[in-house]
Order: C-alpha cells, then structure tokens, then sequence
C-alpha cells in the first residue's frame, strides 16, 4: 500500500518527497496543516478542515492556496495513492527564504500533500479504553501563540507526550497556566458525569478539534447534553467517563487516568453511545455522493 506525496508541483513516491534546509517549514515549523482521513476513500470533513487550514494562515500570514487548489492535488494524490482508506497531512510552508526570522525574508509559500494508508490505533484500546496522564507541561498562553493555529511548531506537544509515555500513558492531557484542563498533546478531552458530558471551552487554550465539533453535533442529535464548562483536574480525576477525540483517533475511550482507573474502568454507556454515532457518520461519509 503506497505513500504518495503532492510537492514542487508533482506528485512522487516517499523517498523522493525531499524539502529545501532553507525551508522555513525546516528551520522553524513555520508552516500550518491539516491531518485528517478517508473513509470509503473519501476525506472526512475536508470543508471544515480546509476553512481551519485558511483561518490558521491567515492569522500568522502564511499564503494558503485557494481550497479548490488544494482539493484537486489531494483527489490526484488519493488516486494516484489507491488505498482503501488513507491518512492525509496537507501542510503549507512559509517557502524557503535566507536564514533569519523575518517573514518578509521568505518567497512564496509551498503546498506539500501527503497521503499514506491509514493506521488507526489498536482495537484493542476502543474495546477496553487508553491512558491518560495530566501533565506538568501547558498550553502555550494565546498570548504567546494563540492555541487555535495548527500551526507546525509541535515541540512543546512532543514534550507534553513524552511525559506521558514515560509513564506509560497514550496520550497527554494539559493544563493552562491557571491550572484548567486544556487538551491532549493530539487531542480534545471530554467527561461525563451523571449522563452529561462536558469539553472545555475554547477559551481554555485549545485547538478546536473538527473531530471535537461533530461528536458535539451526534451528541446532540442522541439527546445527550454537551457543554463547553471549564474543567479542573479533580473533574477528570472523578469522572464517571472520560474520551478524547481526534481525526484519525475519532473517538476513543479513556479508562485510566494518571495510572487509576476512571470510575469501575469499564468504557462506559455514553462513550459507547458516541464512539457508536461516530462510527455511522465514518460510514455515512464512506457512502455519501
Ligand atoms: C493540539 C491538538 N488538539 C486537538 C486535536 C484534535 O483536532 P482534530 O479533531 O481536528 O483532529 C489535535 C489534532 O491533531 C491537536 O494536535
């Protein structure tokens, strides 16, 4: 099953997909992306994650081509890749410039799409559920980098994450500078308590997750309440359930926090409940013209 790449214009296999030292992307993540997956073959809520690759552009003034641009490449690359479902990162650069931190340094910004087969975690974590490990590294303050680009500087992620695997957690959750619960370090992190599931608000310093915003919606088409509140350690600590979300995780159950189980750490029945919509939306997706 093939790694195809669209950049410089064509599309090539993976060892060929080769990018400038002096690509900004290079030297200081200074690009923006997108990652998301098919199902059936069909990228699953391209729109949204195409708009988020737009906003995120436009707010640290990097160029990104004109969404049908992008669609186009990406419907070549699928075809040219020909897996039954594929993981898409769609990453936009700054371009190459002289070395040195000045924007205006840079030439004109490169699209670089790659699709290869698509990996999900093991079954094995949906059926009985994943760890997760509060971490001492935050969310970068919007002061400093507002949390809602997705952009490509991930360092401080990468370090949230080692903290947990060292422990061996999956997945990161972080904290903001007011001790609030943020995000994963890949991830948006829901509890329920009593039948009503919470998320944090955006103005927690997050990225709003696409994945996030449709399992709100099926959340809200099953009856089930959702709300954005702020949310302490001590909550996720005491949940009766707890999942985080992601585009190419979906929905994945949560049974152990900080090395404790999550209530009897069995995957509860709002979980299964949203895990099992969100499996309908995949095939719906997977069917829809
Ligand atoms: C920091 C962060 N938060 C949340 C998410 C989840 O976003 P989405 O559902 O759009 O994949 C991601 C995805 O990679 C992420 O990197």
């Amino acid at each position: 099953m093939p790694t195809k790449v669209f950049i410089d214009g064509k599309i090539v296999d993976r060892q060929d997909a080769t990018i400038s030292v002096f690509d900004r992307g290079f030297l200081y993540g200074d690009s923006v992306y997108e990652v998301l997956r098919t199902s059936g073959g069909r990228p699953v809520d391209l729109a949204p994650h195409l708009e988020r690759l737009s906003r995120s552009g436009d707010a640290v003034f990097i160029t990104t081509p004109a969404s049908d641009v992008i669609r186009r490449h990406l419907a070549a690359v699928l075809a040219a890749a020909g897996n039954e479902d594929s993981y898409i990162r769609i990453v936009v650069t700054r371009g190459s410039s002289e070395i040195g931190l000045d924007m205006g340094l840079a030439g004109t910004s490169s699209l670089i799409v790659i699709v290869k087969p698509l990996t999900l975690p093991p079954a094995e974590l949906y059926h009985s559920g994943a760890e997760l490990r509060i971490v001492g590294v935050q969310v970068t303050p919007k002061v400093a980098m507002d949390p809602s680009v997705k952009s490509g500087n991930y360092l401080s992620n990468i370090m949230a994450l080692r903290e947990a695997k060292q422990q061996g957690a999956h997945e990161a959750l972080r904290l903001n500078k007011e001790g609030f619960v943020a995000e994963g370090a890949s991830s948006n992190v829901f509890v329920s308590r009593k039948g009503k599931v919470v998320t944090p608000p955006k103005s927690a310093g997050l990225l709003p997750g696409i994945t996030r915003m449709r399992i709100m919606q099926i959340a809200k088409s099953l009856n089930i309440e959702v709300t954005e509140q702020p949310l302490h350690p001590d909550d996720v600590r005491g949940a009766d359930e707890i999942f985080i979300t992601s585009s190419i995780r979906g929905l994945l159950p949560i049974t152990k926090v900080d090395g404790s189980l999550v209530a009897d750490g069995k995957v509860g029945t709002v979980t299964r409940a949203l895990l099992e919509g969100y499996n309908n939306y995949l095939k719906l997706v997977a069917t829809h013209d």
